[in-house]
């Protein structure tokens, strides 16, 4: 069993080994694709799968990544759904159907690191969703995104 779990890894951007050998990598597609400004979009999970429901016992990984996809609107041909997906009508059931599929799948006491975008929805509406409260993060509004770390307390499941 790895001890990294990252449940919906797009083309891995953030990571600085993109093969780092302690992680599973997931994600509901499978690209390979040329986008119109001539960069190649590759997703390659370990793992196709939906975040909603995660092909994992409990209490899994010490450390899981979670950033799914923070756009409600976008053109459906345009690079930014191609690259990140597109929240479905109903994002907060999605949303919080995933929170509670990342802690499950954490060992007590491990790691939540959840990364969002506010070009759409609030972050404050989307921690909300989250079964746990955070801990910290970077809480300046921002295009790039936003990081917030969670950690699963022993009681939960
Ligand atoms: C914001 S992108 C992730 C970007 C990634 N962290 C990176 O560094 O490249 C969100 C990803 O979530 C995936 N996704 C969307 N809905 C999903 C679901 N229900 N289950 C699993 N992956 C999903 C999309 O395919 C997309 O690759």
């Amino acid at each position: 069993m790895k001890l990294i779990l990252d449940a919906c890894c797009g083309s891995r951007m953030f990571w600085f080994d993109k093969k780092n050998p302690n992680a599973v990598f997931c994600d509901n597609r499978q690209v390979l694709e040329t986008l119109g400004d001539g960069r190649v979009l590759r997703i390659e999970p370990d793992i196709l799968c939906n975040f909603k429901a995660l092909p994992f016992p409990n209490k899994s990984f010490y450390l899981v990544v979670f950033d799914p996809p923070h756009l409600r609107r976008a053109g459906e041909k345009g690079w930014q759904a191609k690259k990140y997906g597109v929240l479905p009508q109903d994002w907060q059931k999605e949303l919080r159907q995933g929170f509670l599929e990342c802690f499950r799948v954490l060992k007590p006491n491990g790691t939540l690191v959840f990364k969002w975008s506010e070009v759409q929805i609030p972050l404050s509406a989307v921690l909300n969703l989250a079964p746990e409260k955070p801990l910290f993060g970077d809480r300046r509004a921002g295009r790039g995104g936003q990081w917030v770390v969670f950690m699963k307390e022993e009681k939960q499941v």
